[in-house]
């Protein structure tokens, strides 16, 4: 597991995630929500964060099981939640856990894994490990969709590059003036795993002053290395998409795989 040491938690930043997020990602929701008939045999997801996804789901009435490893980003979910009517909370139950060690009594009718989280298992076993935890916890007819990012050809050595700014704006809110930085200090080529740094610079009203670091690894995986790791560990690919728009998979930043439980002996590429 990855987060012995806080990598990928966001732990200094989450109550920024969905500041930060707020106009980059909104189309996976609707997405998610045209899975619906799956979705009514409950929903998990995996790595979900402040319950962006989770909560709209829930408010459409799925009930929602969400697993995070990250203490602040459910403490993020869990405000979000105080805040929400009866109906909402009686849909959601928040668990902390490692999405690459997990078991529940139930078998779900949709995992999810929205905005790149099972990026965050980067080791062989853990990656392993979990996609048999999501198989042995996914209903027979059930669906499990995994995005991840789609790594541009010949991605290398420009992924070590200086800090730079990401974005800078105003909360309204609250007055605080937020500058994101990012920088990358190494890749591992061999075993494709980048590992970028998030920096917040923020100024209050008061002048005061603050910067926060948080450190990523992500694997990234070639479109046929993620239809192949998914096949041999027991999916079938039933659509693939290169956005939430459901376009096509040649072209997209993204990739997108729905995927059921093969039967087993039967696994094919
Ligand atoms: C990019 S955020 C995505 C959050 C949410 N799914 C969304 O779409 O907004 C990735 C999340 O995965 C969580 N995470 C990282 N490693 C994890 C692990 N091993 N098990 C469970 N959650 C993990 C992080 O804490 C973080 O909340």
């Amino acid at each position: 597991m990855n987060n012995q040491n806080e990598i990928n938690t966001l732990r200094n930043s989450a109550y920024l995630y969905d500041f930060d997020i707020r106009d980059n990602l909104t189309s996976d929701i609707p997405f998610y929500l045209t899975y619906g008939d799956a979705a009514k045999g409950g929903v998990l997801e995996l790595g979900c964060g402040t319950g962006r996804v989770s909560l709209i789901l829930a408010e459409n009435g799925f009930h929602v099981t969400c697993l995070d490893i990250s203490d602040n980003m459910l403490a993020v979910f869990e405000k979000k939640l105080d805040e929400k009517p009866q109906s909402v909370k009686a849909n959601i139950e928040i668990v902390k856990g490692d999405m690459a060690d997990f078991s529940f009594r139930k078998k779900f009718g949709l995992i999810i894994t929205p905005f790149r989280a099972f990026q965050a298992l980067t080791d062989e076993n853990d990656i392993q490990n979990s996609l048999s935890c999501i198989r042995d916890n996914l209903a027979d007819n059930g669906i499990f969709i995994i995005n991840v990012f789609r790594p541009y050809d010949g991605m290398g050595e420009e992924w070590v590059y200086a800090e730079k700014v990401q974005w800078e704006r105003i909360d309204e809110k609250t007055g605080i003036h937020i500058v994101k930085k990012h920088w990358g200090d190494k890749i591992d080529i061999k075993n494709q795993i980048i590992y970028p740094h998030y920096a917040f610079e923020i100024t209050k009203p008061d002048g005061s002053f603050e910067r926060t670091v948080d450190n990523l690894a992500l694997k990234y995986y070639k479109y046929e290395q993620l239809k192949t790791l998914l096949i041999d560990n027991g999916f079938s690919i039933l659509e693939k998409y290169g956005w939430y728009d459901k376009s096509n998979i040649e072209n997209g930043r993204e990739l997108i795989f729905i995927c059921r439980k093969a039967v087993k002996n039967t696994y094919e590429r």
